[in-house]
């Protein structure tokens, strides 16, 4: 008796103590203030440094979102979002690019605020993971070299248990990761399984796109897409299946990655990413292929350069609470380091799903239908090779009264694709006088809606910039709401994803 009111009044004691400690650590990760940050920025910011290898002095650098004040953030589920690579940072495209609230301008050393930001509808949390990507560090350098699946989901789930603790406003709440590519994957049914274990972490589901799931389904359903779609010749598609199917994708043979650079050859300058969407330019469109290009995730190789400008920036660094140690090398989008010496990488990911969804995970697995680096059809294949029994059949769904893409629910997991994501669009431009007399003339240019988009039926849009004497097309079209954007060579175009003439 005397013994569990002493093991009471400790643990008390001890909570206590832990509570006001882990919140000093919190407030110490509070973002003031971003350089650059656009005004009315709404939501709470954290960002630093979790140790989660005393030995090594290994430290992963996190950035926490949370959902806009007026939109209960406590009430919310918290995501953690990982970017492929294998060694790309979700700072870097997660954040900054692809679902985080806050994107960079061309300039790069503005924000601007991404309307479709998933932080409407949940708290994010992107993490730099393994050590040696972006922020993330480790003390013993040679550690950068060792880095593969194991490991690497080792440190996440580290990470994940020490951040809990210093932030205990999050235990319990419902949890979701999401990503995509290598990451969608492998990162998070390895952390997921461990964390199904633990109580604290109140894993609710996982939702991957365009993921690496089955190294042998993968292969078949690549190439395949590859053929079916005209990117390459007969030979080229029976020396891939010859070489490749059955081997390990992040490690293939030397004949199979002989007959991949034929492959890639006979492809041509496309997006592969996006195979109807001409790539913003050669040099860029090359950049990013690395050793292993089908790979990498689906990313703007144009953006990156205002991420590389922008997070390298020491005043960034400091309102961030990054790069504390001084590192040697600069901060930079992916890690050719870790990516390179990738060591173990399971070849199928297919058991660790069963396993999931046995323990009754929520999973959604969606494909963009024109990414040929894990295609639609890659997926379709190791989905099929779950042998899950199917509750909906393969039905289409609709966006605007279009059809936006296909859909089936399975026992344990939903697969939807998204359906021809490149925009087509008529542009006019030209002089309108507006006095005869003096002979001014006042310079438009208007983009239309996409095609598939219905432009005849939306609205007509004015927009213009402020100054006074400032261009709209400098402004409004070229770097904020426009579809077109210039990159940082001043010479080629982009398409921005975000443009409002979706809408109107
Ligand atoms: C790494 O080394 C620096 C300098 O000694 C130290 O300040 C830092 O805490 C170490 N990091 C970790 C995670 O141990
Ligand atoms: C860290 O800071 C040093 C200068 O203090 C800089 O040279 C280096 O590029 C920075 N590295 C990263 C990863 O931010
Ligand atoms: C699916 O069924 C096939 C044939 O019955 C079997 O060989 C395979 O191992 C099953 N896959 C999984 C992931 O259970």
């Amino acid at each position: 008796m005397g013994n569990s009111l002493f093991l009471f009044a400790f643990c008390l004691v001890f909570l206590v103590l832990g509570n006001s400690d882990s919140l000093s650590d919190q407030e110490k990760d509070k973002i003031e203030q971003l350089p650059g940050q656009p005004p009315g920025v709404d939501f709470a910011q954290y960002s630093g440094y979790v140790t989660v290898n005393q030995e090594s002095g290994r430290a992963l650098f996190y950035w926490l979102t949370e959902s806009p004040a007026n939109r209960d953030p406590e009430s919310r589920p918290l995501l953690l979002w990982l970017n492929g690579g294998p060694g790309c940072s979700s700072v870097a495209y997660g954040a900054a690019e692809e679902i985080g609230p806050l994107h960079i301008n061309s300039d790069g050393k503005t924000l601007f605020t991404n309307p479709y930001s998933w932080n409407k509808l949940a708290n994010l949390l992107f993490l730099e993971s393994p050590a040696g990507v972006g922020y993330s560090y480790s003390n013993t350098t040679s550690d950068l070299f060792t880095f593969g699946d194991a490991k690497t989901a080792e440190d996440s789930y580290a990470f994940l248990v020490n951040w809990f603790e210093r932030f205990p406003q999050y235990k319990h709440r419902d949890f979701y990761i999401a990503g995509e590519s290598y990451a969608g994957s492998h990162n998070n049914p390895l952390i997921l399984n461990k964390g199904v274990k633990n109580p604290v972490i109140n894993f609710k589901g996982f939702m991957v796109g365009n993921a690496v799931t089955d190294d042998y389904n993968d292969f078949v359903g690549t190439f395949e897409y590859w053929w079916t779609h005209g990117l390459i010749s007969d030979s080229t598609f029976k020396s891939l299946q010859k070489t490749c199917e059955g081997s390990s994708s992040e490690h293939p043979p030397i004949e199979c990655i002989r007959a991949l650079s034929i492959a890639e050859r006979e492809q041509g300058r496309i997006d592969p990413y996006s195979i109807y969407t001409k790539p913003c330019s050669y040099t860029s469109s090359l950049k990013r292929r690395g050793r292993y290009p089908w790979m990498r995730g689906a990313y703007d190789p144009c953006t990156e350069n205002y991420a590389n400008q922008y997070f390298n920036l020491p005043e960034v660094q400091n309102a961030f609470h990054a790069n504390i140690t001084k590192l040697s090398y600069p901060w930079q989008t992916c890690s050719d380091i870790v990516g390179g010496y990738w060591a173990d990488s399971p070849l199928s990911m297919l058991p660790i799903y069963k396993e999931l969804i046995a323990a009754g995970l929520r999973v959604w697995v969606f494909s963009g239908d024109t990414d040929s680096v894990v295609p639609l059809t890659a997926t379709r294949y190791s989905i099929d090779a779950l042998n899950l029994s199917t509750l909906v059949n393969w039905y289409p769904w609709y966006d605007n009264a279009k059809v936006a893409g296909w859909s089936q629910i399975y026992n344990g997991l939903t697969f939807v694709t998204v359906t021809g994501a490149g925009a087509d669009f008529s542009q006019y431009s030209g002089y309108v006088t507006v006095n005869q007399e003096s002979g001014r003339a006042l310079f438009y240019w208007l983009t239309e809606s996409p095609a598939n988009r219905d432009p005849e039926t939306r609205a007509l849009l004015l927009w213009l910039n402020g100054g006074p004497s400032c261009s709209s097309v400098a402004y409004g079209a070229a770097e904020e709401i426009g579809p077109l954007h210039i990159n940082s060579d001043g010479k080629t175009l982009f398409t921005n994803p975000y443009s409002w003439n979706k809408c109107m």
